[in-house]
């Protein structure tokens, strides 16, 4: 069956038709309307102009996905749109659209967590993926350790007690002037530095559990650049990249590392913005290796926000008969 999938969580409008059976998980079209250029000249996403851009970009993109899918909307066995967690104007522009379309053309509509959806694009890069599988969750909100029993049963064994990996990656990009989101660019820059130049507060929490803590690490990397710039030097970016992507990396190794071991997980899934990250892919795929684990992760193109996760998440709640009504409404929370 074919699936629209409607993404409108933060700062990208996105429309995507996959299609979805028990053997076959094609990606058909998958538009992405990106407002990051918007948001850079405020250093972070404006939630006010996020809504009016998502408003603006949604009904257009839908469109073209269906045209380069090349089927209309009565091919459509279901619509899919992201409901929670997200910025609850955003969310509402995608929930709003999807409800009229859904209604208007008596097509079913399902509710999508953007959560799950970041890790059911690994179903779509990794066609034979089945649960149950340890997923690390990494994004720009979010840092959590789950365990899937089954794709609709997910179990939180672990997770950030504060900010969120990518939260800690654009704060410190910010700080040191790179363009938000500064993710990306201090992937690269950490290339180019020494990762022993700066010693910084690991973000896995010590003893026996599975959580992480970003905010000791963010204030020890300001303060050194805070310092430095006090005696009126500048901080070498290249070595603080390095040192604070490493930092970052070894800390998630850790305690994803601690979970495999406490759940006995033989695939691990690593999914969100943050697992575009090319450290912590490598480091990953050493760990698994080592551990004799399948590693799946979802290609670049894929571990950013988009529509395609959404429509695949989508699918496992409609063949569950997890279809909503007009009353469907969003929510900023991770729960409903
Ligand atoms: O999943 P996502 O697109 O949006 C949320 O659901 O939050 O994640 C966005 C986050 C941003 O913090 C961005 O800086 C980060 O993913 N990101 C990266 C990389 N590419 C994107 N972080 C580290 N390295 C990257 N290569
Ligand atoms: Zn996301």
């Amino acid at each position: 069956m074919y699936i629209l999938g409607i993404e409108s969580s933060c700062d990208e409008t996105s429309a995507a038709v996959v299609e979805m059976s028990d053997d076959c998980r094609r990606i058909c079209s998958n538009i992405i309307a990106s407002q990051i250029e918007t948001h850079r000249l405020y250093g972070g996403v404006v939630p006010e102009i996020a809504s009016r851009a998502h408003v603006e970009a949604v009904s257009r993109i839908t469109y073209e996905a269906l045209q380069e899918a090349g089927i209309g909307i009565s091919d459509l066995g279901a619509v899919a749109v992201t409901t929670h967690p997200g910025l609850i104007g955003a969310l509402l522009v995608g929930v709003n659209f999807a409800k009229s379309m859904a209604y208007s053309r008596g097509i079913p509509l399902v509710s999508v967590n953007h959560i799950h959806a970041h890790v059911a694009a690994a179903y779509l890069s990794a066609p034979e993926l089945r649960p149950p599988f340890l997923a690390l969750v990494v994004s720009g909100g979010h840092t959590q350790l789950y365990t899937v029993e089954d794709e609709l049963t997910w179990h939180c064994v672990g997770g950030t007690r504060d900010d969120a990996a990518g939260e800690a990656f654009d704060k410190i990009g910010r700080v040191i002037g790179m363009p938000y989101p500064g993710g990306a660019a201090l992937d690269k820059l950490a290339y180019e530095g020494d990762k022993t130049a700066f010693a910084l507060p690991s973000p896995a929490i010590t003893g026996d559990n599975l959580d992480f803590s970003f905010s000791g690490l963010k204030t020890a990397a300001l303060n050194l650049i805070n310092s430095a710039r006090q005696r009126g030097e500048e901080i070498d970016r290249a070595d603080l990249a390095a040192s604070y992507t490493d930092t970052i990396v070894r800390g998630l190794v850790k305690k994803t590392d601690d979970a495999l071991k406490k759940t006995g997980a033989r695939t691990l899934v690593m999914a969100g913005g943050v697992a575009a990250n090319s450290h912590l892919r490598a480091a990953l795929t050493a760990l698994c290796e080592r551990r004799g684990v399948k590693f799946v992760v979802p290609p670049m193109a894929l571990c950013g926000d988009n529509g395609a996760m959404v429509a695949a998440a989508g699918y496992f709640r409609y063949c569950a008969g997890l279809t909503e009504g007009c009353d469907l409404n969003a929510s900023a929370a991770d729960e409903m």
